[in-house]
């Protein structure tokens, strides 16, 4: 390992402590690497604003920074365990290359503030891709229930054959979902959009540290103002950010439920893209919806990386090396969870409904509501209604379509409202 930043003179290093601090840190660095390095332009140009360092430092560490990510990039320079972290590898390389103006960066900023810093903007990253991703779920969704509105779809209750739907309340069901969670993805984002670059250790420093110009370079929202409240948010925001990808996969993973149960044989009413099913390796006859199943099961890294960031924060104030263990929590979660959410747009473009099977599927018991309700219209008491047309002798087979386009209550399938869905999805863009 390099010499490390902080080594005391007479100390000797113990490489198994030095293990267990460092972890998987330096490898988890690596996705927030670039964000540090942005971060540290930023840092730097403010140094420069309040005479810590001269324009000519400045450009020199500019540009020595736009190398390393560079070489980042292409995979000349490799973040590992020789780092203790992703910071003191940035400042290592400055210093390397730049000297006594390489050990000018640190000025005014703590590993503290640095890893907010990082983090936050990998957040923001994130949170925007999860509510591009609903957007476009939503938006395949709201197409397909103006093209397929009239398509008779079993509904269920308690997985009992309940009352006929459609494919205009189906897919609206999905279009209205993934348009809250989009709006709540990018509620939070606008919740998370605050800089905590300058807050130092937690305490500030001895230095006029130009918060507001690193707070506009790095297109942040606004200042997380109180030095101390930045360190009481590690974690808090991860939560927030947390919660929101989370809100979504709880939509997916019901989804993918539907989807499992109804390309089984015994529903039928769906067929899968191929590309989306695989064969098993010893029965020659499956076709297996594994991708609609590892979708489903993507929430559980999600609610895993929740928990584990809530246990950490039983925590005083200040900074404290637990927090470290929320990095791994926040990548496994949004890995796990844009994973699944990267491929739903086109899932749901390319999924195809087999509605005959759906039409078999509808019997005369589903049409017994309609009759309460058609009773209770024309002046019986409802719940005499409801006696009489639980009678399966008033049963007959009936017209799905003219079901459907009775059901006029608004948001069912005989006024959709797609409309009002369209204006709240076009709001969003
Ligand atoms: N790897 C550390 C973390 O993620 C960086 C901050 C270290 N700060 C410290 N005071 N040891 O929290």
């Amino acid at each position: 390992m390099t010499q490390l930043l902080w080594q005391k003179p007479g100390v000797k290093v113990d490489e198994r402590i030095q293990r267990f601090l460092a972890g998987e840190d330096v490898i988890l660095d690596r996705e927030f690497f670039l964000f540090d390095i942005e971060a540290s332009r930023a840092h730097a140009e403010g140094l420069q604003q309040i005479g810590i360092l001269t324009g000519e430092e400045l450009d020199g560490i500019k540009r020595e920074l736009s190398v390393l990510a560079e070489d980042f990039r292409a995979g000349r320079f490799v973040l590992d365990e020789q780092f203790e972290d992703g910071h003191s590898a940035i400042e290592a390389r400055l210093i390397e290359r730049l000297g006594d103006t390489g050990r000018r960066i640190h000025t005014g900023r703590s590993r503290n503030d640095q890893v907010l810093v990082a983090t936050r903007l990998w957040l923001k990253d994130r949170l925007a891709r999860v509510a591009a991703l609903c957007r476009e779920s939503a938006e395949v969704a709201l197409a397909r229930a103006t093209a397929e509105a009239s398509l008779p779809i079993p509904g269920y209750t308690h997985l009992q054959r309940a009352m006929v739907s459609s494919g205009g309340m189906w897919w609206a069901a999905w279009a209205e979902g993934f348009i809250d969670d989009a709006v709540r993805a990018r509620d939070t984002l606008a919740w998370v959009d605050a800089n905590p670059l300058g807050s130092a250790a937690g305490y500030g420093v001895n230095l006029p540290l130009a918060r507001d110009h690193t707070t506009q370079a790095l297109g942040f929202g606004r200042m997380q103002v109180a030095a101390t409240y930045a360190q009481l948010s590690r974690g808090k925001f991860e939560m927030g950010a947390i919660d929101a990808l989370g809100a979504a996969l709880l939509d997916v993973r019901r989804l993918a439920w539907d989807l499992s149960l109804f390309t089984s044989a015994e529903f039928g009413f769906v067929a899968l893209p191929a590309e989306y099913t695989t064969g098993s390796s010893i029965m020659p006859n499956k076709r297996n919806p594994d991708v609609v199943e590892l979708m489903r099961a993507s929430y559980s890294a999600v609610a895993a990386a929740r928990t584990e960031i809530e246990q950490l924060l039983s925590l005083p104030s200040g900074y404290h090396r637990d927090l470290q263990f929320s990095k791994g929590a926040i990548f496994h979660a949004f890995g796990r969870g844009l994973g699944a959410l990267e491929l739903l747009p086109d899932l749901l473009r390319n999924l195809e409904w087999r509605p005959e099977r759906m039409r078999a599927a509808l019997d005369p018991s589903m049409y017994a509501t309609d009759l309460a309700v058609d009773l209770a219209r024309q002046g019986m008491p409802f719940r005499d209604a409801y006696k009489q047309a639980a009678d399966p002798a008033r049963w007959a087979e009936g017209d799905p379509e003219a079901s459907l386009a009775s059901r006029v209550s608004p948001g069912a399938a005989g006024d959709l409202r797609l409309d009002v869905l369209q204006r709240r999805l076009d709001a969003l863009q």
